[in-house]
């Protein structure tokens, strides 16, 4: 856990597009394919979920590393978001052509990636988050190894959204846009802002329901 000096929900945001790694992750998990690959986007009432999948391009050097192969690689991000604040990845890459777009990720290295921001104060937040894989799992070093590259990851993750916390205060007029790229984040954002106008309602008194 970190504490994160900016409101929860830049946090998801940041989360919700994956796209970023292209730019803030580049030296790790990071590459120009990613950001040039197709996406979809769906949503329910508390959920929504972006897909995305780069076939048969290089793997970026942490995910090469974890599969111990720097051929031609399918990714894929799959981003679970669950309302309020509760975002799983299910993260990977597999030898190109082996089957995972088609469902059959066995041959490939399938991480899960639980985020878990709760807010401390309307602009600092407690950052949970843990690391899942499906493979070498008694090899302790490993665990080390993935433990320190997502640690350094998160660090520069940190650094964007604080700076994102502060050009926010200082331009507090400023109007926000959406790109396509920002749909999974729109619908999180909508979803929260659900939940919470349905928790400030003055409570019906028997008496207004009878009404
Ligand atoms: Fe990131």
């Amino acid at each position: 856990m970190t504490e994160v000096k900016a409101d929860y929900r830049l946090v998801i945001d940041n989360l919700m597009d994956l796209t970023h790694e292209t730019f803030v992750h580049s030296s790790s998990i990071g590459n120009a394919a990613l950001a040039e690959a197709p996406f979809e986007a769906y949503h329910g009432d508390r959920t929504a979920r972006v897909e995305r999948w780069v076939l048969d391009q290089p793997a970026p050097p942490f995910w090469a590393g974890q599969l111990g192969h720097d051929g031609p690689a399918d990714r894929w991000q799959i981003i679970n978001f669950l309302a309020p604040a509760t975002i799983y990845l299910e993260v990977g890459v597999a030898p190109a052509g082996t089957g995972a777009a088609d469902g059959d990720r066995s041959k490939g290295v399938d991480m899960r990636v639980v985020h878990l921001p709760t807010p401390s104060t309307g602009k600092t937040c407690y950052y949970f988050w843990a690391h899942l894989r499906n493979y070498r799992l008694h090899d302790q070093g490993q665990t080390r190894r993935v433990l320190n590259a997502g640690s350094g990851i998160m660090v520069e993750d940190e650094r964007v959204i604080e700076a994102q916390q502060r050009a926010i205060d200082e331009h507090p007029d400023h109007v926000f846009y959406n790109l396509n790229i920002d749909a999974g984040s729109m619908w999180a954002r909508r979803a929260i802002d659900r939940m919470i106008a349905a928790e400030t309602m003055p409570a019906l008194t028997p008496a207004m329901a009878a009404e």
